[in-house]
């Protein structure tokens, strides 16, 4: 299915949260969520970074692809997906692709989108190290000129992180609360202590006996330590995967640092937490959402003619 001497129409980064195409003639790429509702079920297009549902995954990209069929029939479309993502995973994305309408598709690693995406300097004398942690995957490379010479991805995300909140709540105060709540805990209590702001933090959930709904204190250090198994689980893959980076290319690691990209970018204290973890610097990166759709339109942009 790959067209190697062909250039790409349009880009796309499937997401395990968000699905983002990329129109040249566009100023932001379209977004939309990676999920649909069908009999009354919300179904998950993807989980882990890969499609999981193709004909949720198929409705989601046509859905996106309907906004520029005016333009292309069927348009060519290059996409990205997790570095370690097996033949059948990609099998399931290609087919959703081309279900969804695209006349044919390209491949590329998540981790060298986000590189170019970010803008990264990185070329033949030059490799960098990128993590990108995502809604389902938290993805690891070295990329320089020739690709991704390095890689190593852990499925886990801020999904698993979220999902943990709701448990514990469950368990612990026997409260249900909706993934929007887990949400705004995750983002308020973040993945390393701080002086707390004062305000208690309070939840809106849904009592496993009586009627609901009610409002629940929560204390920050108890989520916090909820939270901690699978930050270390994130942090111990970063930290494992920067130990095997070969020999050749540890000096241009240490000297440049880890640039992180990735929703996980985002949440309170993960850039320390991997600075404490690795004693390497790690950089932010500017649009840490953006940088997988933007390097895919670049991509796109180089490759073919
Ligand atoms: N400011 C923020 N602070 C904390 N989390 C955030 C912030 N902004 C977005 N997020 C979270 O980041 C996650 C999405 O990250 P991202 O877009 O990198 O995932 P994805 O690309 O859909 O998933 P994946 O790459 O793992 O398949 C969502 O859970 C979202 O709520
Ligand atoms: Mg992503």
């Amino acid at each position: 299915m790959q067209t190697a001497l062909e250039r790409a129409d349009v880009a796309l980064d499937l997401g395990t949260a968000t699905a983002r195409l990329h129109v040249a003639s566009r100023l932001r790429p379209l977004s939309r969520p990676s999920r649909i509702w069908r009999d009354g079920r919300e179904r998950r297009a993807l989980a882990g970074g890969v499609v999981v549902d193709v004909e949720a995954a198929t409705t989601v990209v046509a859905d996106l692809l309907g906004h520029v069929r005016g333009r292309w029939r069927r348009p060519h479309v290059l996409a990205c997906l997790p570095t370690d993502a097996t033949a059948a995973e990609r099998e399931a994305l290609i087919e959703a692709l081309l279900r969804a309408g695209a006349g044919a598709v390209q491949l590329a690693p998540e981790p060298l989108a986000a590189a170019l995406g970010a803008g990264l300097d990185f070329g033949t004398a030059r490799s960098r190290a990128v993590v990108d942690i995502g809604e389902g995957v938290t993805d690891c490379a070295i990329v320089s000129a020739s690709g991704v010479v390095a890689s190593a991805a852990l499925r886990v995300g801020l999904d698993d992180l979220r999902e943990a909140i709701r448990e514990w709540i469950a368990q612990t105060l026997e409260v249900h609360i909706t993934p929007g709540e887990a949400e705004r805990t995750l983002r308020d209590v973040g993945v390393l202590a701080r002086r707390e702001q004062g305000r208690d933090l309070v939840v809106a959930g849904r009592p496993r006996r009586g009627v609901g709904p009610v409002l629940i204190r929560v204390d920050r250090t108890a989520i916090r330590n909820a939270l901690e198994p699978l930050a270390d689980r994130i942090a111990e893959h970063v930290r494992r995967f920067v130990a095997a980076v070969p020999p050749e290319q540890q000096d241009a690691l240490r000297e440049s640092g880890l640039a992180l990209t990735g929703g996980g970018a985002l949440l309170y204290g993960m850039p320390e937490r991997l600075v404490g973890e690795l004693g390497l610097t790690v950089e932010r990166v500017g649009d840490p959402l953006g940088a997988v759709i933007e390097g895919a339109h670049r991509l796109r942009r180089s490759r073919g003619r």
